[in-house]
C-alpha cells in the first residue's frame, strides 16, 4: 500500500479522498486543511458544481488531520501527497512535498507561472519524484473512447471538433473570497483548460488559434470562443465555454465530433450515451460514467507509483504545454 496525504479539503480534496478510499492500493493517512473546522463542515455541506460522491465521516475518524503540510510531512511517512488547494498555491505546496522527495499529484491548473511549472519539473526530476497535473478529462470514459475513434481512424480522419464546458461562477469554498478567485487565472485557466488540454494531448499543438473572450466576476477572459487549425492537417478545432452563468446555472460540458465517415455527440446533461450518426442511420452507444475520470487518474497515479514509472499518459511537460496554450488564446 502507498501512504498517502490529501492536501486541501475543499471539493477536490474531498473528490480525491473518496477515490483514494476505493482504491485497494493506496491508503489515505493524513489529511491537511489549514482551517480545521472545513474538514468537518465540508463533510455534511459538500461544495463544487457537480456531485463527485459523498464520503462516510465515519472512515475519516482514524485519519490524522494537518492544519499546515509541514508537520504533516515532518510527522509522517508519506509516498505521494495530492495537492487540490487553490491556484495560487500550487508551486508552494508541490515544491514543499518534492523537496521532501514525496511524489505529487497536483490538482489542475499546473501553475499559472510558466517558469514555476518548469522548475517543479525540473525539482521532480532531480529528486527522482513523479509529478503529475491532475487533467481527469484524459481519464473520463466518453472523453476515453473519443481519443479510440480519433487514434483507430474507426471512422476515418477527424475533420471538426467542438468542445463545450459551461458552469455558473463558483460559489463554494475559497471561491468567494475574492483574492482566491482573483488568481485562480479566471474560466480560461481554471474550466476551459480541460478542454484545452485534451484537444493537444490528442491533436498536438494548434498552428494558429483565433480567440474571443469576454470578461466575468473573475477575470477579463471568463467566457472564451476559439477556433484552432493545424497547417499540416485539415482539422479544425472549436473551444468554447466558460463560468459567466448565475452559480446555480447546471454544469454541462461535451463535444461534437465530426469524421469523414460518420458525426459524434456526447453531453453531460444526457451523459448516458453517446450518439453516433451518418448519412444512413443514427445509434447511441454506452458512454461510461465521466465521474469515473476522477477514480480513473488517481488509479493510475497509483500505478505509477507502484511500478515507479513516469506518468506518460500525462506527463508535467504536457500540462505545461496545455498553460502555455492558454496563454495563446489571449494574444
Ligand atoms: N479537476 C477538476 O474537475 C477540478 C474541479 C474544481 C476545482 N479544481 C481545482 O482544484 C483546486 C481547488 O479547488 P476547489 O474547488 O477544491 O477549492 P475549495 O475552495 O473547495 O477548497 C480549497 C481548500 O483548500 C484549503 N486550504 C487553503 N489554504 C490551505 C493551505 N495553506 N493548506 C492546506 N489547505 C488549504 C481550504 O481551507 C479549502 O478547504 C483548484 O486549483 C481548482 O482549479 C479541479
Amino acid at each position: 500500500m502507498k501512504r498517502v496525504a490529501v492536501v486541501g479539503f475543499g471539493f477536490m480534496g474531498m473528490t480525491h479522498t473518496l477515490n483514494i478510499l476505493q482504491h485497494t492500493g493506496l491508503q489515505l493517512v493524513a489529511i491537511v486543511d489549514n482551517d480545521p473546522e472545513t474538514i468537518e463542515k465540508n463533510l455534511f455541506a459538500p461544495g463544487g458544481n457537480f456531485s463527485t460522491g459523498k464520503i462516510d465521516p465515519a472512515v475519516l475518524k482514524n485519519i490524522n488531520k494537518y492544519s499546515n503540510l509541514h508537520e504533516c510531512l515532518h510527522d509522517e511517512e508519506l509516498d505521494a501527497v495530492h495537492i487540490c488547494v487553490h491556484t495560487e498555491l500550487h508551486y508552494e505546496m508541490a515544491k514543499l512535498a518534492l523537496l521532501h522527495f514525496k511524489h505529487v499529484l497536483l490538482e489542475k491548473p499546473f501553475t499559472l507561472d510558466v517558469k514555476q511549472a518548469e522548475e517543479l519539473i525540473e525539482l521532480a526530476n532531480r529528486n527522482n519524484r513523479i509529478l503529475m497535473v491532475a487533467h481527469v478529462v484524459r481519464f473520463m470514459p466518453p472523453y476515453q473512447k473519443l481519443k479510440h475513434w480519433i487514434d483507430s481512424k474507426e471512422f476515418g480522419e477527424l475533420k471538426f471538433l467542438s468542445l463545450t464546458r459551461i458552469s455558473g461562477i463558483p460559489g463554494w469554498g475559497q471561491w468567494t473570497e475574492k483574492q482566491v478567485s482573483r488568481t485562480s487565472g479566471g474560466a480560461l485557466f481554471d474550466l476551459n483548460i480541460h478542454d484545452i488540454d485534451f484537444a493537444n494531448y490528442v491533436l498536438g499543438p494548434p498552428s494558429e488559434i483565433k480567440c474571443s473572450y469576454l470578461p466575468g466576476g473573475l477575470s477579463d477572459n471568463d467566457y472564451v470562443s476559439a477556433m484552432w487549425s493545424y497547417a499540416d492537417r485539415d482539422v479544425h478545432v472549436k473551444i468554447e465555454g466558460g463560468n459567466t452563468f448565475h452559480s446555480n446555472f447546471p454544469f454541462q460540458a461535451g463535444y461534437m465530433a465530426q469524421f469523414e465517415k460518420a458525426s459524434v455527440v456526447y453531453s453531460s446533461s444526457n451523459g448516458e450515451i453517446i450518439r453516433i450518426a451518418d448519412n444512413q442511420s443514427i445509434r447511441d452507444i454506452p458512454a461510461g460514467d465521466a465521474g469515473e475520470g476522477y477514480f480513473n487518474e488517481i488509479a493510475y497515479f497509483a500505478e505509477c507509483l507502484k511500478n515507479n514509472t513516469q506518468p506518460t499518459e500525462c506527463l508535467p511537460a504536457s500540462s505545461l504545454e496545455s498553460i502555455k496554450l492558454c496563454y495563446n488564446h489571449l494574444k
